[in-house]
């Protein structure tokens, strides 16, 4: 099995991207291969990519330009795994100037060993172009890779993937396309792997999926699936991401309200506040059914921290209708929120029937002011924080920097503060003190006990 051969394996894009490389790491691992850090003394080079974006892919073609660079005629294979290679194939097949090796796309992980030793050596895998060994961008059903046990990197926190795909079909999004459609893991099978990572030390779980709580398997739904993950003992916080906000039954907004290890935290994507936006953005949702599912989730969770993805510039917006995205924001209070400039992507509904109209300085003026907006929010509601002592599961420790400690409290704030002798995985008790638009700074105050086990 041993392959002497060693891969450099470089993620971008989202959690779920994250995740797919720990899969990817273990499923390459077992086949014999090595990982190192440095593409120099790489045979291999992937890159595990995301397509959400224009600039997400530009930067990939870059580093692949600057890998071949500093390589200076040394033999290497590079390909490109995740989202850009199902989302963009047509591209990736056709563009010379990149010379893949191999493209394989998020439900083909498991042929990568066979893929790999097929492609075996740089001039092997200058084959006949459709029929190269090296393309696999076949999208399954069923793949939801519940055999395979992720190869993580060490922390306090572990992905776990409880569902992948999309059937939503948002037409600004290429992520159905990218990665097909939705498919659940069985609760059993996931909650095998949250015991093991219990184990393992892992103190807090995010449970993984395009539109997460849609989750369905077998009659267990995303509200019962955290229930059954709460009752694993060790792991002291859940989290998941990224729900829609077309799936939040009131039982589930009853689990996270009073399930102790569920954090108080949701992202729950806006992308825009105008209804005929909206409707052309296919969300599902106008922006007073957005506003009504905030306040039910704040009533039955006052303490709950809320975040969101919002699109500026989508084809066809106005000035006006983006007024009513700012006054959205403005009534939401969100703790933070991404924003994001609109890029027509491939095959998507959006970039097929709209023309990307909205000039970039319009787009720029509107992201600046959103912005800001944002940031005087997020200051003034992390203002209101100082004084209160908060629990924080501490993500490094304060050996290092002077006893530079930071963690995060159950809104997923990173908390700054000093502590000499902590360790990652601690939970303490740490009063704020100051507040930043996306950072507090506290003192630590003394250790808690882990949360007593459910049932
Ligand atoms: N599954 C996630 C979305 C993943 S993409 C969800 O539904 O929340 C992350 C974010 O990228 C989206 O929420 C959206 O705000 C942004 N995005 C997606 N497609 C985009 C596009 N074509 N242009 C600009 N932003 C986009
Ligand atoms: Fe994309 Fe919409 Fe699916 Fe999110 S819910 S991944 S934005 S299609
Ligand atoms: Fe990007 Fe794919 Fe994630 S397109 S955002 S890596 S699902």
């Amino acid at each position: 099995m041993k392959q002497d051969k060693r891969i450099c394996l470089i993620t971008y894009g989202c959690q779920m991207n994250e995740y797919d490389t720990e899969i990817v790491r273990s499923i390459l691992s077992a086949a014999g291969y090595v990982f190192t850090q440095d593409d120099l003394e790489a045979d291999i080079i992937m890159l595990n990519t995301c397509s959400v974006r224009e600039n997400a892919h530009r930067k990939v073609y870059g580093h692949i330009h600057d890998f071949r660079h500093r390589r200076q005629g040394k033999p290497v294979l590079i390909g490109i795994l995740g989202c850009m290679a199902t989302g963009l194939r047509q591209e990736l097949i056709e563009n010379k100037h990149l010379a893949l090796d191999f493209v394989v796309g998020p439900d083909s992980y498991k042929r990568l060993p066979a893929i790999l030793a097929q492609i075996g050596s740089p001039a092997g895998a200058a084959s006949e172009e459709g029929k190269h060994p090296g393309y696999d961008v076949t999208l399954s059903e069923f793949e939801t890779y519940a055999d395979v046990y992720p190869a993580r990197a060490e922390g306090v926190n572990a992905w776990v993937a409880v569902m992948r795909g999309c059937n939503n079909f948002c037409s600004f999004c290429i992520v159905p396309h990218a990665r097909g459609r939705e498919r659940s893991r069985p609760a059993g099978n996931i909650i095998d792997e949250v015991r093991r990572l219990a184990d393992e030390g892992f103190k807090q779980v995010t449970l993984l999926g395009q539109n997460v709580n849609s989750y369905r398997h077998e009659g267990v739904d995303f509200a019962r699936l955290l229930e059954q993950v709460s009752t694993v003992k060790g792991i002291e916080r859940i989290r998941f991401t990224s729900p829609h906000p077309k799936d939040f039954p009131q039982d589930l907004i009853h689990v996270l309200a009073t399930n102790p290890k569920v954090c108080k935290q949701v992202h729950l994507p806006l992308q825009a506040g105008n209804d005929r936006v909206l409707e052309l953005m296919r969300r599902h949702y106008s922006g007073r059914e957005f506003l009504d599912l905030v306040c039910k989730l704040r009533k039955a969770c006052p303490t709950l921290a809320l975040s969101t993805d919002i699109i500026v510039g989508f084809p066809t917006e106005t000035d006006v209708e983006f007024e009513d995205t700012f006054e959205l924001v403005k009534t939401a209070r969100f703790d933070s929120a991404f924003i994001f400039k609109y890029s027509p992507r491939p095959r998507t509904e959006a970039a097929l029937k709209l023309k990307d109209d909205v000039p970039e300085a319009k787009k720029t003026e509107r992201i600046v002011r959103l912005n800001k907006l944002q940031a005087d929010i997020s200051l003034e509601k992390n203002k209101e924080l100082v004084g209160l002592v908060h629990p924080v599961l501490v993500e490094s420790s304060g050996k290092t920097k002077g006893g530079a400690a930071y963690g995060r409290n159950d809104a997923n704030k990173i908390v700054n503060f000093a502590h000499a002798a902590l360790k990652a995985g601690d939970m303490v008790n740490v009063r704020i003190t100051r507040a930043t638009p996306h950072q507090l700074k506290g003192e630590f105050l003394n250790f808690i006990e882990v949360l007593a086990p459910l049932g």
